[in-house]
């Protein structure tokens, strides 16, 4: 058990040094009024049966709402899309509904899903677990769409990077290790946390 604020603090740092994809994880609650939450919790775990997972704070509606509804849909984000990441996690000053003036779509089950994205994965509820402070949430995804030609966006020690992808993956190596010329990140950006 964690109990001391330092102990915490050393832990989330910790966390804050694992780089991740940045995802918006929606559905819909009873009514039908969408509700979303900026996820860095995305995770592949199966292909047979395809499945994903996301973490979520107890302390959100979220998981709830996933539960009621059956279904959710989580919008992979690309690098220009740091504001829409902002917005979905609260960091927005002033915003009370995050899908205000947001050019939100529903997918083939109804699911809201996010513009700029690199991939949209529509999932029916699989299981959840408990994760301490969080509900692990595993989802079957049934449906998908993915643009490869965009880059993501990425989360690393409390800030915004982007990279391109196809200079970062798809170049030589010299030697064996390192990226080679065209390997290098031709672009990486690198953005304050917001205050
Ligand atoms: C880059 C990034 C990644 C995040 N990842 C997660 C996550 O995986 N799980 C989670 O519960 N909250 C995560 N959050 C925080 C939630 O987005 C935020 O607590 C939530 O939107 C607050 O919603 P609420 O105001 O409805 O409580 C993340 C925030 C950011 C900026």
């Amino acid at each position: 058990m964690l109990c001391t604020r330092l102990a915490r603090e050393e832990l989330t740092a910790a966390f804050a040094q694992v780089a991740s994809s940045v995802s918006v994880v929606t559905t819909v609650t009873d009514d039908d009024v969408p509700v979303g939450a900026t996820v860095g919790s995305l995770t592949s775990v199966s292909l047979d049966p395809p499945l994903v997972l996301v973490c979520l704070s107890s302390t959100m509606f979220l998981p709830t709402a996933i539960a009621r509804r059956g279904r959710f849909a989580v919008s992979v984000l690309s690098a220009g899309e740091r504001d829409m990441a902002e917005r979905f996690a609260g960091l927005t000053p002033g915003v009370r509904d995050r899908f205000e003036g947001v050019a939100a779509r529903r997918d083939r089950s109804g699911m809201p899903v996010l513009p700029g994205s690199v991939a949209w994965l529509g999932c029916e509820l699989w299981a959840t677990y408990d994760g301490g402070d969080h509900r692990i949430v595993v989802g079957q995804v049934g449906h998908l769409r993915r643009w490869p030609g965009r880059d993501p966006l990425l989360r690393h020690d409390r800030g915004w990077v982007s990279v391109d992808s196809r200079a970062a993956h798809n170049g030589p190596r010299e030697g064996g290790d390192g990226p080679g010329p065209r390997g290098r990140r031709s672009r990486q950006m690198w953005l304050a946390w917001p205050t």
